[in-house]
């Protein structure tokens, strides 16, 4: 499918804020303008913000230059702060790209790293980083460097004690029954060793499951479901890792730049409340389908987290 690089007038959100968001909610992914529609979102409204913006200079929907990429998404950073809850995160997934022109071409365009600090400065504290591996990468000419198989993941909170579970993203012990208990016991274990920094190191044996650590292997999806098909639509398995961490039961997640509808279809299976924006109207009414079918990926690839 071919999509004009400027969509038409989109529908303008209702005017009273607590109706838009319901209007959010109850249609799964609404056509519209992000830039419209977050300035009209109540304040304190949105636990978790998941989204995967246009990249810089990426794709004919909407090409956004890497050297004005940082002033194109700042408005929408700002809306978005201030519809957040206090607990509220803001989980961003982004890519580094090559500069085609300019007195960086050729070299890696630093428009990513100068985005999460101007996030940083804004207000949302920057609380970690993420790897996005993609054991799947597709070949092709890169320069002199390898092929791209991996992406940021950046969350930022809106304030200083957001909502997290780590226990609900645990990941299975790499080892049997019998050592995980044997290690649990361990009085070693909680010793002050130089290897450990300090740390007591069998509270992790205690929690029915692994520490995931901040590396994400998810297989890129690749245009596999049979309708409008979304060029960049992410797993579901990488959505799904977020909501479950950092946005309580029954909660609102909302993705500004919806796609196929990924994060949507990975709330509201957790329980969780989930609506997105689209600018372009065909994708906003395939992800639809997909929210009602409560299916993303046509073939979801297996999630592991490195520990
Ligand atoms: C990288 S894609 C998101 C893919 C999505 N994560 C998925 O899994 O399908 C970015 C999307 O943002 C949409 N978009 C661009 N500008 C927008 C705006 N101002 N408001 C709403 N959506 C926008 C594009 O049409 C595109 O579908």
């Amino acid at each position: 499918m071919t999509l004009e690089a400027v969509p038409p007038a989109t529908p303008e959100p209702p005017t009273r804020r607590d109706r838009t968001l319901a209007a959010l909610v109850a249609d799964g992914v609404t056509w519209g303008d992000a830039a419209v529609w977050l300035p009209r979102l109540p304040e304190r409204s949105i636990d978790l913000y998941f989204t995967s913006p246009p990249y810089a200079d990426a794709r004919a929907y909407s090409r956004i230059h890497p050297d004005r990429y940082v002033e194109w998404f700042l408005p929408f950073a700002r809306d978005m702060l201030a519809a957040a809850k206090p607990t509220g995160s803001f989980v961003l997934n982004i890519k580094n790209r090559v500069a085609k022109s300019g007195p960086l071409k050729g070299q890696r365009h630093p428009y990513v790293y100068e985005l999460v600090l101007a996030l940083q400065h804004m207000g949302w504290r920057w609380l970690e980083t993420y790897i996005w591996a993609k054991p799947n990468a597709v070949p092709g000419r890169f320069g002199p460097r390898t092929k791209d198989s991996f992406e940021y993941v950046y969350h930022f909170a809106a304030g200083p004690k957001p909502y997290w579970n780590l226990d609900a993203i645990r990941v299975p012990y790499k080892t049997s029954a019998e050592e995980i208990e044997r290690r649990r016991l361990d009085q070693n274990g909680r010793r002050n060793t130089e290897a450990g920094f300090g740390r007591d190191r069998t509270r992790t044996y205690e929690r029915g499951g692994a520490d995931p650590g901040n590396v994400i292997f998810v297989p890129q999806t690749y245009n596999q479901y049979y309708g409008v098909n979304h060029t960049a639509a992410m797993p579901e398995g990488l959505a799904e890792f977020f909501v479950k961490a950092a946005c309580p039961p029954k909660g609102v997640v909302l993705d500004p730049f919806a796609g196929s509808g990924t994060t949507v279809v990975a709330a509201r299976r957790h329980g969780r409340r989930g609506a997105g924006i689209e600018l372009h109207e065909e994708y906003a009414k395939e992800a639809r389908t997909r929210v009602e079918a409560g299916i993303a990926d046509f073939e979801p690839g297996e999630l592991q987290v490195a520990q």
